[in-house]
């Protein structure tokens, strides 16, 4: 039977179909351990969290078939250097859609009406009745959403603005561009508009950003980006903190280049930018994107079934390499 490294135990029924493909060992590792459990020989495959880093020199001496990441995002992993070992990566994808889209919104309105600010002084005992211009915030109804990507989360984010009645714009590949057929637009066609990068990071009363963290991504909101936005944006990032530069952040935040942030993602998470948190313009959620009871649950039957594929030999329901396949060392 095919041993399955377990770097963090993942809900039900993730267990039990892990459970019944292999023998599983639940083992929480620091970087070295998992360096050393991954060239050992012992595991077939892993499944892992996003805070292991797979990087180049771990996989040039892993000896496994596949990576199962409990994850849509594969940031932790070098894929380039899986695929060369001829090693499978698997993600959990769709599953999430809708739930981290709910967090974009989220974040727009909490940023926008000032929840966050609001509701911590009608606790401190700060609300002394109605006023005319008591916690004055921003309309999301007919401002303009600017999307970084146009991936699943992009479009979920956009049906919902559109129920909002936001004008929503989008830049496919920030910060360069892509051509979008009608096809891919499908239900979009006519309702969102296409735009540059340039004229996308000018126009937008929200940025939202959807797009994978990769090197072209790094720090894709930087001070030259933060300068161009308009002083009254606000900024979303529900994809991955080292796409935004966090200094250049606080300090825009402070200086009031622009008017807000709700961030459920760091560039050092779990750590915070000094001054970050004591910004009241900004929301900040501890990386809740797909944190329903259902959807983990739903990711973890996913990763469980591309381990479980790779412990018994196919190719995983949902590999980020398939041509990595059969390529095993
Ligand atoms: C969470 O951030 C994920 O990539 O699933
Ligand atoms: C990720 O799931 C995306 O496509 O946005």
């Amino acid at each position: 039977m095919s041993r399955i490294l377990v770097t963090h135990p993942i809900p039900a029924p993730g267990m039990d179909i892990l459970a019944a493909a292999g023998e599983v060992e639940v083992l929480e590792l620091d970087h070295d351990g998992l360096v050393e459990r991954c060239a050992s020989g012992d595991y077939s495959v892993v499944v892992s969290q996003l805070r292991d880093k797979f990087d180049a020199e771990l996989l040039a001496s892993a000896k496994l078939v596949g990576i199962s990441n409990y994850a849509v995002g594969f940031d932790n992993i070098d894929v380039a250097a899986a695929t060369a070992r001829g090693i499978t990566v698997g993600n959990t994808p769709g599953v999430l859609t809708d739930s981290t889209a709910d967090i974009a919104l989220l974040l727009m309105l909490a940023a926008a009406r000032r929840a966050i600010e609001s509701d911590n002084l009608v606790r401190s005992g700060g609300f002394t009745g109605w006023k005319p211009e008591f916690m004055l915030g921003t309309d999301v109804s007919g401002r303009v959403l600017g999307l970084a990507g146009f991936g699943r989360i992009a479009r979920a984010t956009a049906r919902r603005a559109l129920g909002f009645g936001m004008t929503v714009k989008f830049c496919p590949r920030p910060p360069s561009d892509r051509e979008v057929s009608d096809e891919e637009l499908g239900e979009f066609a006519g309702r969102v508009e296409h735009v540059s990068w340039d004229e996308l990071v000018a126009t937008s009363d929200f940025l939202s950003l959807h797009v994978p963290l990769s090197e072209s991504t790094h720090h894709l909101v930087d001070t030259r980006v933060l300068h161009a936005m308009k002083n009254s944006a606000i900024l979303i990032n529900t994809a991955r903190g080292p796409v935004v530069d966090e200094a250049a952040l606080v300090t825009a935040l402070r200086e009031r280049v622009i008017a807000g942030a709700g961030l459920d993602v760091y560039e050092r998470e779990p750590e915070l930018e000094p001054g970050l948190a004591g910004l009241p313009n900004t929301v900040l959620l501890p990386h809740v994107g797909s944190a329903t009871v259902s959807v983990r649950s739903e990711m973890a039957r996913l990763c469980a079934e591309n381990a479980a594929a790779m412990a018994t030999g196919s190719l995983p329901p949902h590999p980020v390499n398939p041509e990595a396949w059969g390529h095993a060392g």
